[in-house]
Order: C-alpha cells, then structure tokens, then sequence
C-alpha cells in the first residue's frame, strides 16, 4: 500500500468540474487520481455550452460567480489549449434573448447589462427570427465553448500530460470517516472488486450522482433532452436563447438546440416523444426555418441541481473532503471559477474578500435545518 505521504488526492468524478479541479491541481504539483464511474454520463458531454450569466438571467451570489468566472475563461482556456495542444472553441460570439414585449425584455434580470435591439436590428442579428419577437436584448460579454468535442478532450489530454492518473469503471460507494476526518472511499471495481481506498483529501464533484456517495448534501437531477442540426456554415452568428429553448450555432455550422428541463424524471434514461416535440416546437417559435436542417445527435443528460439551484462549493463536514457539484444549468460557465477556488482552498492559497465571501454563501451549510 502507498504510505500516506505519496497518497494522490482523489478526485471523485471525471466529469468537467474533476477534470477541471485535477487540472489546476496538478499544475500546482499536486498528485492526483480521477476515479470515474462512466464519464460519457458527465453534465459536460450533454450540455451546450453557453457561458451565459447574463442571457441566463442569474441573480445576486450566483451572477457574482457567473461573472467572475467568465472573466476568468479567457485565460483558464488559453492554459488548457497550451497544455493539451486542442483548440477549445471558444467563441465570444454573444447571445441574444428575444421578447415579445418591452415590458418583458426590462424585467430581464440582467437587462441593464444588455443591448437594446429594436425588430429591425434584431432581423439584422438572428436572420429568419420569428415574427413574434418585437425587441431583444443582446449581450455582448456572453459567448460558448465546444465543451463536447474540444474543452473536454483538451482538459483529459492536458491532465494527463501533467501525470493526472485516471481510473475509468470505478464506482465510489461510500466515503469512509473517523469522527470527523476523512479516512478513503471503498470503491467497486471495473471488473467487480469491492476496495478500500485509503486517502486523506478527495473532491466529491460526481454530478447529479452527487448524493448517492454523500447523503449530506440535498443534490437531484434535472433531466435535460437536447438535440443537433447542421445548419449552413454562417446561418447565424449568435447564440439564441429564447424561452424554453436556446440554439448554439459552432463555427462549422453545427448548431446545439437545447433544452428539456425535467425535474420529475428522476434518472430515468433516454429520450422521450414529448421532449423531442418541445425542442421542434422551440426552434418554430425562433427560427422556424432551422426546422428544415438536417437533423445530426439526439442525446440527453442530467443536470445536478440544489434546492436555491446554485452549486456546493468548498469544505464538507468531514476534514479532508472537499464539495464541488450542484452546478446545475451554468455548470460549463462556472467550470473556471469552480477549479480556481476548490485548488486555492486545498492549497491553502490566499482567497480575495469576494472569494471569502462567495465560499462562504455557496458552502452546503447554507442547507441545513
Ligand atoms: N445551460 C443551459 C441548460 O442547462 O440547459
């Protein structure tokens, strides 16, 4: 058995946050494991992309985060694309979000952050945008990254090119404890086994899963249908975010149309009739035309969600162990942020006032009775 001192630091979940904290981690020197049940099940294979706090509408706390986060991307993505030689697809390419009124469009959360489009301009912006829509708001700071066939490739390459180890099929049961410090994990195999993983400090970050390793924290899914079309290469240059419905178009022309929102799924898998009619009947009501490109991937995922749907950052009850999950919607958004302040906090690295505070309002606690 390794001694303690040369223990990895295991990060429990390969999805985007894992690959995204074992990622700062390890260019901070440290050694890291990714225990990984099924990764392709990961919230940032299935989601769009968008990094879009202010087109989301996020309020307080949680636009705070958003924001920094989205400062941050630039340079987070930058670091990446060195590291693992792929290009991520970032694209600031704004998104609009259409209204039907100007009553509406001004009780948008973020409207004041946003540019006034009248319909013409709106025309100019979104070609073929529905008649319905009379103004909009266009924010310029929100953009996407291609999380499905780039970022996430990049993040697995990058970690593995600073010595990350990665174990795929392995199914964390339970967290182990003394008191209150963490003691392992016992994990089930790939090939069945049932071990005891002896660690000192680990990172749940296992999604919508979340709480099936550690009851503590109150995380569920919301299931997410979502689907794909190959539009003409230059069709349309803006994220689109109506409601119910957003459409992100890539720089080749693929364009991501998500999504259902379904709490009362549970983790039931697959697609569905009624949430495949929603994502058609979405597009007629932005761009009907889209309707009549060709259709590419289906898919669906789950994201995790919290009561006030804001993630769980930071400290557990338990020394040692260490909460990043709940991002619900804005996972891919607050990847950035989230790698930041969990490395800082495990490093014991100086946290600015904002971060002390942002820590302290999103740590699980605010959930107790
Ligand atoms: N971020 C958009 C969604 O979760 O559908």
């Amino acid at each position: 058995m390794a001694s303690s001192a040369s223990r990895p630091l295991l990060i429990i979940g390969g999805g985007l946050m894992g690959l995204a904290i074992a990622h700062e981690l390890a260019k901070k020197g440290r050694k890291i494991e990714i225990l990984s049940r099924r990764r392709s099940e990961a919230a940032g294979f299935v989601a769009a992309g968008m990094l879009a706090p202010h087109a989301e509408g996020l309020k307080d706390n949680l636009f705070q985060l958003g924001q920094l986060s989205l400062k941050r991307i630039p340079k987070w993505v930058q670091t990446i694309e060195e590291d693992s030689g792929i290009n991520c697809g970032l694209k600031n390419c704004g998104i609009v979000v259409p209204f039907c009124s100007e009553e509406n469009r001004d009780h948008h959360p973020t409207a004041n952050h946003g540019l006034i489009l009248n319909r013409k301009e709106l025309e100019a912006e979104v070609p073929g945008i529905a008649a319905q829509w009379h103004t909009a708001l266009l924010f310029n700071q929100d953009g996407q990254i291609d999380n499905r066939r780039r970022l996430m490739r990049a993040l697995e390459k990058a970690c593995v090119s600073l010595g990350v180890h990665f174990q795929e099929g392995v199914e964390v049961l339970d967290v182990l404890h003394e008191e209150e410090t963490l003691q392992g994990v016992s994990i089930r195999k790939a090939e069945g086994e049932i071990e005891i993983r002896p660690c000192q400090e680990a990172v749940l970050c296992s999604g919508a899963w979340s709480n099936q390793i550690f009851q503590a924290i109150p995380i569920f899914p919301v299931k997410g249908q979502m689907m794909s079309l190959q539009g003409p290469k230059n069709a349309l240059q803006r994220i689109v975010f109506g409601p119910g419905t957003y459409i992100v178009p890539r720089e080749d022309g693929l364009t991501v149309i998500g999504a259902t929102s379904e709490r009362e799924a549970g983790f039931h898998e697959g697609l569905t009739h009624s949430g495949q009619k929603q994502l058609h009947q979405g597009i007629d009501a932005i761009i009907p035309s889209a309707n009549r490109w060709p259709q590419m991937e289906r898919w669906w995922g789950f994201r995790p969600c919290t009561p006030d749907e804001g993630p769980i950052l930071g400290a557990s009850i338990l020394k040692g162990l260490w909460l990043a999950t709940g991002h619900h919607r804005n996972g891919v958004l607050l990847a950035a942020i989230t790698a930041e302040l969990i490395a800082k906090c495990i490093c014991k690295d100086s946290l600015n006032s904002q971060e002390q505070r942002l820590l302290k309002h999103f740590n699980w606690r605010r959930f107790k009775l």
